[in-house]
């Protein structure tokens, strides 16, 4: 598909995620020629600033994010795609001036790609209000609106959510963001399994014991305690991210990788997943809060001191759980998903665990015991595909140690590229497949309802962990006692 000229509308242009993720994205689109031409960027923002103090703030977040100095040929390019439209979203004039901009004198595309970056409880008044003033109307020009997560609060909302919108934008013009899906390392789990034959034969109950999603994070909450608070690990990250990257690694092989053929097959597995009932909540999730504790060295505030938070929060900022995908494929296999903030270290992986092997034939050696194979997919910082072995040592004696064949993803002189700039020129493209269509957003909130309901009963105590810890004790979700949480990917002594 090609990537068509737009007027790119940022509702939220001057919020953290504009600033940090949307705009550097554009400017590195622009800088390699993805960017079409005629394709501008329409800031939204409330503040009262002219053309000339937004274009000032824009480099701004360009320089604290880009990889080399900016380029000042490219940067005057993207200056020239830039207008700032003072606005409040509250406010009905800020929509009609809005569509005089868009259909007047400035040469707009007649495609525009909306895009709310902004607090969820506005999606609907937004929606509404460009509704009334005509701007989905796609006589002249297609019409598509991004929607950052979280799509819903609950499954309830989530719902509600959907039928408001719906009134207005059909399937096809609605872009739901999971960011995880634009990373480089999370695309590569697809072509891993779908492009190596060798690894289809084993990649089922048979052969694999468990399969573990770690996301961890070295930081706190920053100043976003009021969203956090109401949200906790669980909606933040376990809902959306990581039952994302779960659908990747057990869906059955899509006929093709557009995207309805591969939303279908991840909506499938999300189906398959068994339901938790209420009763069985705490034999499958746990939640923690951070405590005070130490990171690189410094001594960090505990969750209850973080800005925002009420002194009595049990927002979570660990979760845990344990699900089974009843199918022919996984039946009885445990998926371990785990997320928090302020542990360890920072990492995103899967972690795939394989039966053990007998190990008769070595009754009569020095070994006793030996590691399982494991595939280990590391998503970042460290972005790598690793398989584990057993081999010989080398010397007189029959022991044995572990190996780990590696694929790295990028070379040293390749670069990395943020999930956002592909995110941003898949919209361009008008393909769906990196973004969520409502029923997979509908049904992972179905996985995590029962959870989310029994813990907002449970008020009155919450497990907690040392800040630059590696979580609570939570080993009770554990099937065995073999299997624990895996937080490296070089060989572990087990
Ligand atoms: C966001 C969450 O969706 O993902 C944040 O709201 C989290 O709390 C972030 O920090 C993690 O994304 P990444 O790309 O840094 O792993």
């Amino acid at each position: 598909m090609k990537a068509e000229p737009c007027a790119y509308v940022i509702f939220g242009a001057t919020g953290n995620l504009s600033r940090t993720k949307l705009m550097p994205a554009l400017y590195h689109l622009d800088a390699a020629r993805h960017l079409p031409d005629g394709t501008r960027i329409i800031a939204i923002g409330r503040r009262p600033w002219d053309q000339a103090t937004w274009l000032a703030q824009v480099k701004e977040m360009i320089q604290a994010k880009t990889r080399e100095a900016v380029d000042e040929t490219v940067f005057q390019r993207f200056c020239e795609r830039m207008y700032y439209h003072r606005g409040d979203l509250e406010q009905e004039e800020c929509y009609r001036e809005l569509a005089d901009v868009l259909t007047g004198q400035n040469h707009f595309s007649k495609n525009i790609a909306f895009y709310l970056s902004i607090s969820p409880s506005d999606f609907g008044t937004v929606m509404e209000s460009l509704s009334k003033h005509d701007l989905f109307d796609e006589e002249y020009g297609w019409r598509r609106v991004i929607i950052e997560k979280p799509f819903g609060y609950d499954l309830d909302s989530a719902q509600a959510l959907q039928k408001r919108i719906s009134h207005y934008l059909n399937e096809e013009q609605i872009y739901r963001i999971d960011h995880y899906l634009g990373k480089g390392m999370v695309q590569n789990v697809l072509v891993f399994r779908f492009a190596n034959v060798m690894l289809e034969p084993l990649w089922n109950r048979n052969y694999i014991d468990h399969i573990q999603i770690t996301h961890s994070e070295d930081i706190g909450i920053d100043s976003r305690g009021e969203y956090y608070n109401s949200a906790g690990a669980l909606r933040d990250m376990l809902q959306s991210h990581l039952l994302q990257l779960l659908t990747l690694v057990a869906m059955e092989p899509p006929v093709s990788m557009g995207a309805e053929a591969l939303r279908d097959e991840k909506v499938k597995v999300l189906k398959s997943i068994r339901p938790i009932p209420k009763e069985a909540v705490h034999a499958h999730a746990f939640r923690g809060q951070y405590a005070r504790g130490t990171i690189k060295g410094e001594k960090v505030d505990g969750y209850l001191q973080e800005e925002h938070i009420p002194p009595d929060s049990v927002t979570e900022t660990y979760a845990s759980m344990k699900l089974y995908i009843d199918n022919w494929r996984w039946r009885g296999v445990p998926f371990y998903l785990r997320t928090g903030k302020r542990l360890a270290k920072a990492q995103s992986s899967i972690s795939i665990c394989f039966r053990h092997p007998p190990l008769q034939f070595f009754r009569d050696t020095n070994v006793q015991c030996m590691n399982p194979n494991w595939v280990l997919l590391g998503i970042q910082p460290q972005e790598c595909i690793r398989v584990e072995m057993t081999v010989k040592e080398p010397g007189l004696e029959m022991s044995t140690r572990t190996t780990s064949l590696d694929a790295s993803f990028r070379n040293s002189d390749e670069k990395a590229i943020d999930a956002y700039e592909d995110l941003l020129l898949e919209v361009l493209k008008g393909d769906r497949s990196l973004f969520l269509r409502f029923d997979e957003v509908e049904y992972a909130w179905r996985i995590v309802d029962p959870i989310l309901q029994t813990w907002a009963i449970e008020r009155d105590y919450i497990a907690t962990y040392s800040a630059g810890s590696w979580g609570p004790e939570d080993s009770r979700l554990f099937d065995k006692e073999s299997q624990s949480w895996r937080s490296t990917l070089t060989p572990e002594c087990q």
